[in-house]
C-alpha cells in the first residue's frame, strides 16, 4: 500500500532526537522524502539510517533562530530532492529553565520566545511560498499542552507555546484558500531528552508529573509522532487552525 506521503517532501526540525526524530521515521514510512534541520550534528545519524532504509534524506545542521538557516534547509530540499517540501513538521525547541518567572534572566527568556515560537515563525514563513506555489501544503508546529494550560516555573515556555497555537491559528486562516493546512501539535509530557533535563534539574519533578497524570505514564516520541502524521496527512483534509492535545487526558482534568 502506497504511503500517505509517496513523492512528497517533508521537512522536520529539531530532527536529531525525540519526537523530531520520531516524525522523521514516520514520514520515511510513509513514502515521504525527508529534509531534517536541527542544531545537533545527531541528525546525520538519523537522516543516514532512513536513507539504510531506503528513503531519500538528507540533514543540514539548521539553527531555527537563524532565518538565513531555515531558508537554506528548503533550498536545499528543492535542490536535492526536487521539490519545496509540501509537508513540515516545525518542530524544534527548548524548555528553557525551571524556576520563578522574577528569577528568569531577560537572555533566558528571549532565547526560548525566539527558538519556540519566533523560530515557528521562521520555518512556516520558510516554506509557505513553495507550498502556495504548489497549491497544496500541509504544517504541523510541535507546541505543547503547556500551550493550553499553564504549568509553573516555566513561565517563558508556556508562553512560547501559546504563541505556536496563536500563530498557527492565524497563519491557517491567512493560507486556508491556498489549499494549506495548518496545525498544533499538543503533547503533554513525553520520554524525551528534555523531560530528563528537566528532571535532573528538580527532585521528584518526574514524581510530580506522574502523579498529574491520568494515565499514569507518560507518553513516548512515536505516540506524538502518529499524531502529528495525521494532522499532517489527507485524513486531517478539513483540519486546520486546530490544537490538538495529545497528552493522556491531561488537559481534560
Ligand atoms: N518532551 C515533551 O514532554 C514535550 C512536550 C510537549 C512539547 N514538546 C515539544 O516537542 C518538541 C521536540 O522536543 P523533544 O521532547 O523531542 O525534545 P528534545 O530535546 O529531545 O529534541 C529537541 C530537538 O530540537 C533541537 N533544537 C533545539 N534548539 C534548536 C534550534 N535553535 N534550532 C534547531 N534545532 C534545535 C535539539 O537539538 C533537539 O534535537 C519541542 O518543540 C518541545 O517543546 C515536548
Amino acid at each position: 500500500m502506497p504511503g500517505m506521503f509517496e513523492g512528497k517532501v517533508a521537512l522536520v526540525t529539531g530532527a536529531s532526537a525525540g519526537i523530531g526524530k520520531a516524525m522523521a521515521e514516520a514520514a520515511a514510512r510513509e513514502g515521504a522524502a525527508l529534509a531534517l534541520g536541527d542544531v545537533a550534528e545527531a541528525g546525520e545519524g538519523v537522516a543516514d539510517a532512513l536513507r539504510k532504509k531506503g528513503a531519500k534524506a538528507f540533514f543540514l545542521r539548521t539553527d531555527v533562530r537563524k532565518k538565513a538557516d531555515v531558508d537554506a534547509l528548503v533550498a536545499r530540499a528543492k535542490s536535492e530532492l526536487g521539490a519545496s517540501p509540501t509537508v513540515a513538521f516545525v518542530n524544534a525547541g527548548i524548555e528553557g529553565r525551571l524556576g520563578a518567572p522574577w528569577e528568569t534572566t531577560e537572555d533566558d527568556f528571549t532565547r526560548v520566545i525566539d527558538t519556540n515560537l519566533i523560530g515557528s515563525w521562521r520555518t512556516i514563513a520558510a516554506v509557505l511560498p513553495g507550498m502556495i506555489a504548489a497549491g497544496e501544503g500541509a504544517i504541523v508546529a510541535t507546541a505543547s499542552v503547556a500551550g493550553l494550560v499553564g504549568a509553573g516555573g516555566l513561565a517563558a515556555y508556556v508562553a512560547s507555546k501559546h504563541g505556536v497555537v496563536g500563530l498557527v491559528k492565524s497563519v491557517a486562516i491567512d493560507v486556508a484558500k491556498s489549499g494549506i493546512r495548518v496545525n498544533a501539535l499538543c503533547p503533554g509530557m513525553i520520554e524525551t531528552s528534555m523531560v530528563d533535563r528537566l528532571a535532573d534539574s528538580a527532585p521528584n519533578f518526574r514524581e510530580s508529573l506522574l502523579a498529574l497524570k491520568p494515565m499514569g505514564r507518560l507518553g513516548v516520541p512515536s505516540e506524538a509522532a502518529e499524531a502529528a502524521i495525521w494532522l499532517a496527512s489527507p485524513a486531517a483534509s478539513f483540519v486546520t487552525g486546530h490544537a490538538l492535545a495529545v497528552d493522556g487526558g491531561y488537559a481534560s482534568q
